[in-house]
């Protein structure tokens, strides 16, 4: 059982390595530096309007870190923690090794980001995973997680990973249910999040 544990975390973390990025994070890959300064400069400014303290950051499946590189640029008081389980990842990009499948949160932070990463966990871990995103997060959760219906008509199929888990938006709703409600455009509050919401700013 340990054994088995332990060959799939190296597993994952071999599986992204400098090639993985080399050939997602080309001319029209995952995303670059600029659409994450995009993202970035709209939530944080979305939270300061809700009243949002954004102070500290985790990004979870870090992978290149851009949302460091822009925090650092343009809110360099916040503190930053990025995670992935890719060895490559964490040398090149400062971030902590650890494994989503199994990671749990030691502290809570104002903004969680989890782009592109739920899909490469199975069911199990997934669920288990949404928890502990649910259990880091005290303010905004900007999630993205490609879904069946995005794979049959949206995604670029020549850009993007498709040896994935593609499950239903209904069944990650469902999860995240739990500890956020839905904002829209990729945005969730954590329950705990005192910041008083209009009904119409929120989808649910
Ligand atoms: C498509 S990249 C996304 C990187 C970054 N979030 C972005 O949006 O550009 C997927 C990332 O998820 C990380 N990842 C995959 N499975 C993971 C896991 N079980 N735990 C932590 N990170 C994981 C990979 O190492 C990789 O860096």
């Amino acid at each position: 059982m340990g054994h088995a544990y332990v060959g799939a975390v190296s597993q994952r973390t071999e599986r992204f390595d400098a090639d993985y990025y080399r050939r997602f994070y080309g001319r029209s890959g995952v995303h670059d530096a600029r659409r994450i300064a995009q993202l970035a400069a709209g939530v944080t400014s979305l939270a300061a309007w809700w009243r949002i303290p954004v102070r500290s950051v985790l990004d979870v499946g870090a992978g290149p870190g851009f949302w460091r590189t822009w925090l650092a640029g343009s809110m360099p008081k916040v503190r930053y923690h990025g995670i992935d389980v890719s060895e490559h990842a964490c040398r090149t990009h400062g971030h902590e090794l650890a494994d989503l499948a199994t990671w749990w949160p030691r502290r809570r932070y104002d903004l969680v980001v989890c782009q592109s990463v739920l899909q490469y966990l199975d069911d199990r871990a997934c669920a288990r995973a949404i928890d502990a995103l649910a259990e880091a997060c005290r303010g905004l959760l900007v999630l993205e997680v490609p879904t069946v219906a995005d794979r049959d008509g949206v995604i670029d199929p020549d850009g993007t990973d498709l040896d994935v888990h593609w499950r239903t938006g209904a069944w990650y709703r469902r999860r995240l249910a739990g500890g956020f409600t839905e904002i829209g455009g990729g945005l969730w509050l954590s329950r705990r999040c005192p910041a008083p919401f209009f009904e119409l700013e929120r989808a649910r």
